[in-house]
């Protein structure tokens, strides 16, 4: 017989700033719904996709795509040099990310060391926080106010203390509320001279479609400090698959600082091309906006006349509270084959974010919705 081999170490301490860290809640997919569910069609309204998918003239830019991908992707200099047209902003000053959340994690790696400050909204993109943590930042969390709006004076008393950085999406996600020019004017001037702004408008061509969302980049660049704004091309571009987002910053050295955290080749030349094709698709991007606002409205409609409470929302989804909490509703959703994300930062577990699918999927969810809020309330009742 062979002597037992020696034990092997298969552990070891990481960062405490990581060990400390929840994962990402990312949910879950449709072909994982389907075989632990047993259900054969799944209506997935659980990460705010485009459901109307991306612009035709995206396939065409795709087409020149198996000549090119045993070459690592070319500098992304042609989406950069769109990109800047197309804002008319110096390339320079323009960062691509393989989705929008890799620049979220660019950002306080460059710029955020242990201790520091960093304020941001309550509830959250899970990752405005957790990014921060994991370079030892401390995050202050501002919730939103009870009719689900930002809290502004809450927010200026937290920006007003030393800070290194400030950091939300407007519109917010998974609230859905937006600041208003004067509001965000504000905010802004109650920061240090030296603290880093970030504003994530990854929802910005759902919301802009409202009068009164600001252009927080002409507001950024009349005053003198840092700023990065963020864009995606997953949500109206319809591009969620290829990971790829951008961000605009207030001068080239911010630029190039985040270039030395910037993985070489990071974005991925199927993405590039996509993203080239979807700026030449902007017809479509602003017909499949306006018919997810419709929807919206349609399903705030349905919701409310359950008898739920329902966030103000310029996004494309729906945050509601529910009597049931938001764990217990998913499970009995997904029992139907319906995706919505649950949320579970604390103060919001009876908090649910639904996304704005076709309009025969958003009927599925209502339908399954309603039969599930019915029997709780019978369950109820029978309890009583
Ligand atoms: C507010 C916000 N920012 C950024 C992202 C990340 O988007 P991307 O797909 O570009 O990484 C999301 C995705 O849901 C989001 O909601």
């Amino acid at each position: 017989m062979l002597p037992e081999p020696p034990p092997v170490r298969t552990s070891i301490a990481c960062r405490p700033e990581i060990a400390r860290l929840p994962p990402y809640n990312a949910g879950l997919g449709t072909e994982a719904v389907k075989s632990r569910y047993g259900v054969a069609s799944v209506v997935k309204l659980g990460s705010n996709e485009n459901p109307y998918g991306p612009p035709p003239s995206v396939g065409a830019a795709l087409a020149g795509l198996m000549e090119r991908v045993a070459l690592y992707p070319e500098a992304d200099l042609k989406l950069r040099h769109m990109l800047a047209a197309e804002l008319d902003e110096p390339e320079g000053r323009i960062v691509l990310g393989n989705g929008s959340e890799q620049i979220i994690r660019m950002i306080p790696e460059a710029y955020v060391s242990p201790g520091d400050r960093v304020v941001t909204v309550v509830p959250s993109f899970g990752l405005h926080i957790l990014d921060a943590e994991a370079m030892g930042g401390v995050v202050e969390t501002v919730p939103v106010t009870e009719d689900c709006e930002f809290d502004l004076p809450a927010m200026i008393a937290a920006v007003s203390k030393p800070i290194r950085m400030l950091i939300f999406a407007n519109p917010s996600n998974p609230v859905g509320c937006m600041m208003g020019e004067t509001d965000l004017r504000a905010l802004i001037e109650a920061c240090p001279e030296n603290c880093l702004i970030v504003v994530d408008e990854a929802y910005r061509e759902y919301a802009e479609i409202d009068a009164g969302y600001p252009e927080a980049r002409a507001i950024l660049r009349a005053q003198n400090r840092p700023w990065i704004v963020l864009r995606t091309f997953s949500k109206a571009y319809g591009l969620a698959g290829l990971r790829i987002g951008y961000a605009v910053t207030s001068s080239e050295e911010i630029a190039r600082t985040l270039g030395l955290v910037r993985d070489p080749f990071n974005t991925n030349i199927a993405a590039q091309l996509a993203a080239i094709g979807a700026l030449q698709g902007l017809e479509h991007v602003r017909d499949t906006v306006a018919q997810t606002a419709c929807e919206r409205e349609v399903m705030r409609e349905r919701l409310e006349g359950f008898g739920l409470h329902v966030a103000p929302s310029l996004g494309n989804f729906l945050f509601f509270r529910t009597a049931i909490p938001s764990g217990e509703l998913a499970e009995r959703l997904l029992c139907h084959g319906v995706i919505v994300k649950p949320w579970k930062e604390a103060g919001y577990t009876d908090w649910t974010r639904v996304s704005i699918g076709l309009p025969a999927e958003n009927a599925r969810f209502l339908a399954v919705l309603s039969n599930v809020l019915e029997s709780a309330a019978t369950r109820e009742t029978l309890e009583a």
